[in-house]
């Protein structure tokens, strides 16, 4: 199945930071792609800017270089590249002086394109500063939009500086914070299995839901981002937003419509019924050495660490549909296999008819799978096939996104792309809105002022492994266990 694509408005994007990482991994090369798949409009523009002496000439080499390292395939298209290349644009600018300024504005109103955005890739402290000059010598518009990447601040209150640096120069509606785990293939799938199909809503709900796992494990460790990571550890890297989104995607009541606001709404009550967590609920670990691998110390160079590197919790939401319905949440560094999917695990039949027939617990469940291998499992009970009398087997009816849509080749854009083009479209949806992440934050924050409090120290476990023990404990306790780590 093709995707159909609806190619955006022309706009000019200027990239503040991008000469840096995320720009050559993930903006850059994805908009190439999107340009390819002929969504992006070959008179779009965009303007790089960095503290780099680059001109254009050495700023379009440079992303050629990029696209060749991260989009090697694509990179073979040399028609579309250089097309791809011309639209590339770069000014040297001082984002703290008045250097570059005056040159950006004649160029960003010179040939102007109906739709205006500017895309933060550098560092929180920075964005006041680019806000202010961005709209005090004109170059942003009522109509222009700023899009601000994580960290979102540290805490409730510098995320609320944040917020208030933003909106003294730009409207709600202009920003877009971006959390790439909303631009997953899969994490839009949860939203239209839920709510366009009738067969699952009836059973969403404590009735019938036993629990629900969330798990986001990786097989990298912190990758040289010791400094930023050893700061922040799992809960502010990766619970406060991705693993915070999924959740309120799986648990949030149907907005009225699917709109950025009726969705954002939905998603906030949830976070606002979310009970504070007991410490025995949440298991803190840290990555310790094992064969070949180093531990999180050695990678954080600071062997005093006591920042988690994993991090299993118990979470309850206290509303009429969710009460009394546990939702795990797992996340950690230095796991056995990159995996990240969603479990609902159903309760059991009432009562069994098949006395003899030996099932385990939580026999039916939908898995929404986000990576690898984007896809959707059922797991039903049937009978096992043959003679000799009636046995139950659990068997998984599985679609696999890339084998139910075979056939043709299918345009599953990665979620930078998906989000660069909302952006161009207007479409706030996938973006957090500024109450949200505070909401989130100031869920998350006792949480870590509990542990600093006690001094608490991370479980060790093997770099490679399913994590702690604690954590299988968390799940043991109460008779459910965590769905495998493994690919
Ligand atoms: C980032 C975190 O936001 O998400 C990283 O800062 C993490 O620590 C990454 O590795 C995971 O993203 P993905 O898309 O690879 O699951």
């Amino acid at each position: 199945m093709v995707a159909r694509i609806i190619p955006v408005d022309p706009f000019d994007l200027v990239i503040f930071g991008a000469s840096g990482d995320l720009a050559r991994r993930k903006i850059l090369p994805g908009l190439f792609r999107r340009l390819i798949a002929g969504q992006m409009p070959p008179n779009a523009r965009i303007i790089g800017s960095a503290r780099s002496k680059w001109d254009d000439d050495a700023f379009r080499k440079e992303v050629s270089n990029a696209i060749k390292e991260f989009s090697p395939k694509e990179y073979k298209n040399t028609e579309k590249l250089n097309e791809f290349l011309k639209t590339l644009h770069y000014l040297p600018v001082d984002v703290l002086g008045d250097t570059g300024w005056k040159e950006l504005a004649a160029l960003i109103k010179k040939d102007a394109n109906p739709v205006r955005a500017f895309y933060l890739s550098v560092g929180p402290s920075l964005f006041d500063d680019i806000a202010e000059r961005l709209t005090k010598s004109g170059i942003a518009t009522k109509d222009s939009r700023i899009v601000v990447e994580k960290p979102f601040g540290h805490d409730l209150e510098t995320a609320h500086q944040l917020n208030e640096q933003l909106r003294r120069n730009f409207k709600e509606h202009q920003i877009y914070r971006i959390d790439h785990y909303l631009g997953k293939e899969t994490v839009q799938n949860l939203m239209a299995l839920r709510f366009a199909n009738a067969l699952l809503e009836p059973v969403w709900n404590a009735q019938h839901v036993d629990h629900v796992q969330i798990s986001v494990s990786e097989t990298i460790g912190i990758e040289g981002r010791g400094g930023y990571y050893d700061n922040s550890g799992a809960m502010r890297d990766m619970v406060q937003n991705h693993l915070m989104q999924l959740l309120c995607l799986t648990a949030m009541e149907p907005p009225a419509r699917f709109e950025a606001n009726d969705v954002r709404d939905e998603k906030l009550k949830v976070i606002r019924s979310l009970d504070p967590v007991e410490p025995d609920d949440i298991v803190r670990g840290q990555y310790r050495a094992n064969g070949k691998a180093g531990s999180y110390k050695d990678d954080a160079e600071n062997p005093d660490s006591r920042t988690e590197s994993f991090i299993a919790m118990k979470v309850h939401i206290s509303n009429w549909r969710w009460t009394g319905v546990p939702f795990y949440l797992r996340t950690g560094k230095k796991l056995r296999a990159r995996m990240s999917e969603i479990a609902v695990i159903f309760k059991d039949p009432p009562h069994s008819i098949f006395p003899n027939a030996e099932i385990r617990h939580g026999g039916n469940s939908l898995v929404i799978r986000l990576q690898p291998d984007e896809g959707i499992t059922m797991h039903m009970i049937i009978k096992e096939p043959g003679q000799g009398g009636l046995r139950l087997t659990e068997v998984p009816l599985d679609m696999s996104f890339a084998d139910a849509l075979k056939g043709a080749p299918l345009d599953i854009a990665d979620a930078y792309e998906r989000l660069l083009m909302d952006v161009i479209r207007g479409d706030q949806t996938l973006f957090m809105r500024g109450d949200e992440v505070e909401a989130a934050w100031a869920w998350v924050d006792p949480i870590i002022e509990a542990w600093q409090h006690a001094g608490d120290t991370p479980e060790p476990y093997d770099a490679g492994g399913s994590g702690p023990d604690g954590s299988l404990a968390l799940m043991h306790r109460e008779d459910r266990r965590w769905r495998p780590i493994e690919v």
